[in-house]
């Protein structure tokens, strides 16, 4: 990846704005060979979580290819069964354990639970003190829920992970994030296909001669987030990061900006904050 693609956070660490989604990609043979086509396609974040029950898996798959610790940025998540103070250190100790490394570059919070809301973030500040994470950050948080957070916490998130796709801009947060020095980084970015056979874009495609997937993910760079598109095809990984060097016009990134519909493909936050849990 080249070094003007990597955003600084509000910590002054350095994070790829791309990265690649590990979700679903559990089998070894599987994850070896899209770290293999991702790392050479230029990938250097590599996206877990604790949920996901594929951290020894990513870290075999590094080792198989060789390829450094230090050659890549790790973003990991504490699943909510872990959330709480004691559960949350002991569960970045477990999955330190799982990746084989002695620190992770970036731990989320990966929903918010209304009941381990504070405990939770202290826990993720202490373990960062003790310098088993460099950077911490959150994931599906909303507005209110970081202004919550700001009452207690010592230090702000230099993260906040969300659904974020042409189908939902969710802009009021992510100008939120930005005025806060929160980077925002989206997740399902290609919103899991939803947006991929949108008729306008695809005129917008052909334009430029690139993929919709390469549209929607250069229309991210230039609004600012960073984002975490996943493949297990080797021509789409490759794709996916080639989107440094077109631009769209401010006509098209507005054209792109009015199809939000507010049409999540995953959980309400909110919902998760209430219910203690993922109800999908
Ligand atoms: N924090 C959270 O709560 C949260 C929630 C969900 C996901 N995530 C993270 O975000 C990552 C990405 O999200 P996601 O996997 O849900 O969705 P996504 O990246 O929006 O979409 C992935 C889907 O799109 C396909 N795809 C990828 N690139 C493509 C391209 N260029 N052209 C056509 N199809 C393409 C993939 O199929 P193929 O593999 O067959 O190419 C896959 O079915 C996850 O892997 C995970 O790391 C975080």
């Amino acid at each position: 990846m080249e070094a003007d693609n990597l955003l600084t956070l509000a910590d002054e660490n350095k994070m790829p704005q791309v990265g690649f989604g590990t979700y679903l990609i559990n089998k070894q043979d599987e994850m070896d060979a899209a770290v293999k086509t991702a790392f050479e396609a230029g990938y250097r974040l590599f996206d877990t979580a604790q949920m996901y029950r594929n951290e020894q898996v990513l870290a075999a798959a590094l080792n198989h290819n060789g390829i450094a610790r230090q050659d890549v940025f790790i973003t990991d998540k504490v699943a909510n069964e872990n959330q709480g103070y004691e559960l949350t250190v002991a569960s970045v100790d477990f999955s330190l354990e799982q990746l084989g490394t002695d620190y992770i570059d970036l731990m989320l919070v990966h929903w918010p639970i209304n009941t381990k809301f504070f405990d939770t973030w202290r826990a993720l500040e202490d373990v960062k003190k003790a310098g088993k994470v460099k950077s911490i950050g959150v994931s599906n948080y909303n507005r209110a829920m970081l202004e919550l957070l700001k009452t207690q916490a010592t230090e702000m998130p230099v993260v906040n992970q969300i659904e974020n796709h042409p189908y939902l801009t969710s802009q009021g947060l992510v100008d939120y994030d930005h005025a806060e020095e929160i980077v925002t980084q989206a997740w399902s970015p290609l919103g899991r296909g939803a947006v991929l056979d949108n008729p306008m874009i695809q005129k917008m495609a052909d334009h430029h001669d690139r993929s919709v997937a390469q549209i929607i993910l250069r229309w991210q760079v230039q609004r600012g987030l960073s984002m975490i598109p996943k493949s297990v095809n080797p021509a789409r990984i490759k794709e996916n990061l080639q989107i440094f060097d077109f631009e769209l016009s401010a006509d098209e990134m507005s054209m792109l900006d009015i199809l939000n519909r507010n049409e999540r493909t995953g959980n309400d936050p909110e919902e998760v904050y209430e219910l203690g849990h993922q109800y999908r």
